[in-house]
């Protein structure tokens, strides 16, 4: 039995093993009418091998392999660890049709009473293939499972491999990585019970481009993504027989442990894979694609507006008539919603008190927070306020209350980490208490924007006497999302920004529930735009929120042009941080024809696909946006490091790729045309018409 699923362009083949005791992978990637032969046997193995630690399994457990990475152990606690499987034919389920198809493919072990099911499903619109697990217990005793991993993925690239990945910490997230695997395993996760400032779960793989490129070009690249918020880990396993690459993940095995108690069930996270023929660039692109057309709810103004968020100019120090002093300046630059960051709250004086008490503040607003938010509106603006519902100081009424709601491992103390506690979302009276705190908010006040703060991990969960005390951070991940459901179905109209302490929380999953995050707390541009450039490779530029401020970054201290700081914020979803009242007149004017400019481009950048070229340090970088098929134009944001432009040097060009050859551009602002053909080949010349160390030069199709 074989099955082709296809996507936009491409083809994912497996087949059930004649045994029936696993599906294989046979084929992934360009679609073309070659029939796949089903994955057999090698006629020789050498070494130590058995059969099944050699098949390129679509998911593989403990005492089905021997010797070889298992996705999933199953421990019934009598010392027989593991499981091996036959499949239920009657209940495979194959749907193939014009949207996508889609396969279910279940498997009973050897007692019986663990039913194990392979989902896979794709779309027409996009290149993922999306994969995950249910498992289900049917038995009388409770079975354990201290690694349930979502998917394997055997990435055809041969054993030798190099890996793209993103790393960083706060203020430095998504750091551009990459490891060059010959033979071993490479492992990056979050114990942060949250997906973490440390590593992004997405990798894409190329084969390395020396001993094994006969085996794949090096321009067949591939993305495998976790589409999880909660503690995870991804494994690149090249030390496999075979000629693949195995990706594994799921759900953190270190620290979670999930139990099935009888009759119980569990659902893992998906797990996204996809391939693309134009390299580790086009693997971004076709993220890109998926993140716009499946995950987005959509990708209007709407819920990507301009935004003015006080917090930089303000702190905690939030006073009525500054907020509306700053108000007034905001939407005469053209700012859609005005944001009101921390400090709105009773007690919320510094990050040492407060959280968890969501009132607005008396002293603060003797009117109501309404009274605030009436005048935003009145100014043609949209209102919008910061929470952080998971969490709440030691010093707050919400802790005197209710000690028992934090996560606590007993008999050891507390931790906090800025001075504060994390609820325990497990807790279904828990839950709820946020679900009404937020839906009091946002029917007592014109509230159309949310912005989510997570700012500490979540630890030192585990329930004592609860069996399902090692899922912890599961639940509370399937809590979050379970508010964020429930705010888009009552509340549709009210845009999310997520965040946590920045980029702590950023993955497929959070783009499907949130409109907008926040990818870090560094808003230097310089140090910005290196983090940007790192998140373009993995996540999209309509979620991209990005502040103009007057900040210097915490590494790259140089300066640079307001021109330069707009066309980095503009290059994802504008918004601007800065204080209002220290700009003086010209440069309030000069913001005001950024954001209008940034008004008539962002079509274009939201909706279209995006291209990197050179990167951020170089000294000239280039982020090239084309925009959809009912708006083709093409923007070019650059910048430029050398900012010292009266020295007598050539003009630079850059050299965009997303043209269409045969088409004639006008760069708009000019009598320049040029043909797609000669901008490619000989490039475009940057005139710095926009600042000093910055371009934003549009190219509009004449034909
Ligand atoms: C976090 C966020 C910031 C800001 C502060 C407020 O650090 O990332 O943008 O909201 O919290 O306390």
């Amino acid at each position: 039995m074989q099955w082709t699923l296809h996507t936009r362009a491409t083809d994912y083949v497996v087949s059930l093993l004649p045994d029936g005791s696993g599906v294989v992978l046979d084929y992934w990637g360009e679609r073309t009418d070659v029939e796949r032969e089903a994955w057999s046997e090698p006629a020789r193995i050498t070494g130590w091998a058995t059969p099944s630690d050699s098949a390129p399994l679509e998911y593989a457990s403990n005492g089905q392999r021997h010797t070889a990475f298992s996705e999933l152990l199953v421990d019934r606690g009598d010392s027989r660890t593991g499981a091996s499987w036959r499949v239920d034919e009657a209940g495979i389920a194959f749907e193939t049709g014009q949207r996508g198809d889609s396969l279910d493919v279940p498997f009973i072990d050897e007692t019986g009473t663990l039913r194990l099911t392979l989902h896979a499903t794709t779309s027409a619109d996009h290149d993922v293939v999306r994969r995950w697990i249910t498992l289900e217990n049917s038995g009388e005793s409770a079975v354990e499972l201290p690694r349930a991993f979502s998917a394997g993925w055997n990435v055809p690239v041969g054993q030798r491999v190099r890996v793209d990945y993103l790393a960083g910490s706060w203020s430095r997230e998504f750091q551009r990585r990459r490891v060059d695997l010959d033979w071993g395993t490479f492992s990056i996760g979050s114990r942060q019970g949250m997906t973490g400032l440390a590593f992004s779960p997405v990798v894409t793989l190329t084969a390395l481009p020396d001993i094994d490129s006969f085996v794949r070009p090096a321009s067949h690249a591939y993305g495998v993504a976790l589409e999880w918020s909660g503690s995870w880990r991804l494994q690149v396993d090249s030390n496999q027989v075979g000629q693949s690459t195995r990706v594994s993940c799921g759900v953190d095995d270190d620290t979670t442990t999930i139990t099935l108690l009888a009759g119980e069930s569990f659902v893992s996270p998906q797990s996204a894979g996809v391939f693309s023929a134009d390299g580790v660039d086009g693997v971004s692109q076709a993220w890109h694609r998926y993140q716009q057309l499946a995950l987005a709810r959509d990708l209007t103004p709407w819920h990507r507006p301009v935004v003015y968020n006080s917090w930089m100019a303000t702190t905690f120090d939030v006073r009525i008539d500054h907020q509306l002093e700053l108000a007034g300046i905001a939407a005469d630059l053209g700012v859609e919603v005005f944001v009101v960051d921390d400090g709105w709250f009773v007690g919320r004086t510094s990050d040492r008190a407060g959280l968890g008490d969501w009132t607005p503040d008396p002293a603060k607003f003797p009117g109501g927070l309404s009274a605030l938010a009436d005048r935003v509106i009145e100014k043609g603006m949209r209102f919008g306020l910061w929470v952080e519902p998971e969490c709440v100081n030691p010093d707050s009424d919400l802790f005197r209350q209710h000690p028992d709601w934090v996560y606590r491992a007993e008999g050891r103390p507390l931790l906090s980490i800025r001075n504060q506690y994390v609820l325990d979302l497990g807790r279904q009276d828990v839950v709820e208490w946020v679900e009404d705190v937020l839906r009091t908010l946002l029917t007592s006040t014109p509230i159309s924007y949310i912005k989510w703060d997570m700012n500490r991990p979540v630890t030192d969960g585990g329930r004592a006497g609860d069996p399902h005390g090692r899922e912890w951070s599961v639940q509370h991940t399937r809590s979050y999302y379970r508010i964020l459901r429930m705010l888009r179905a009552e509340f549709p109209d009210v845009t999310l920004e997520a965040c946590a302490s920045g980029g702590g929380r950023i993955d497929n999953a959070v783009l499907a529930l949130s409109d907008v995050v926040w990818t870090s707390d560094e808003v230097g541009a310089r140090d910005r735009l290196v983090i940007q450039d790192g998140f373009l490779s993995a996540y999209p530029a309509h979620v991209m929120s990005s502040w103009v401020s007057d900040d210097l970054g915490h590494r790259d201290r140089s300066p640079s042009s307001l021109g330069y700081r707009f066309a980095v914020a503009m290059a994802g979803v504008l918004g601007i941080g800065s204080d209002l009242l220290a700009w003086d007149a010209e440069e309030r004017d000069e913001a005001g024809r950024h954001v209008a400019r940034y008004k008539e481009l962002r079509n274009v950048v939201h909706r279209g696909t995006s291209v990197t070229h050179g990167r951020p340090t170089d000294n000239l970088y280039c982020v090239e946006y084309r925009g959809p098929a009912d708006d083709e134009r093409i923007v070019l944001f650059v910048y430029d490091r050398d900012r010292d432009r009266t020295r007598d040097r050539e003009q630079p060009r850059v050299f965009p790729t997303t043209l269409d050859a045969d088409r004639r551009y006008r760069v708009a602002g000019s009598e320049q045309v040029v043909s797609g053909a000669s901008a490619r080949g000989s490039g475009v010349l940057v005139p710095f018409g926009f600042a000093s160390d910055a371009d934003v030069l549009v190219l509009d199709p004449l034909d």
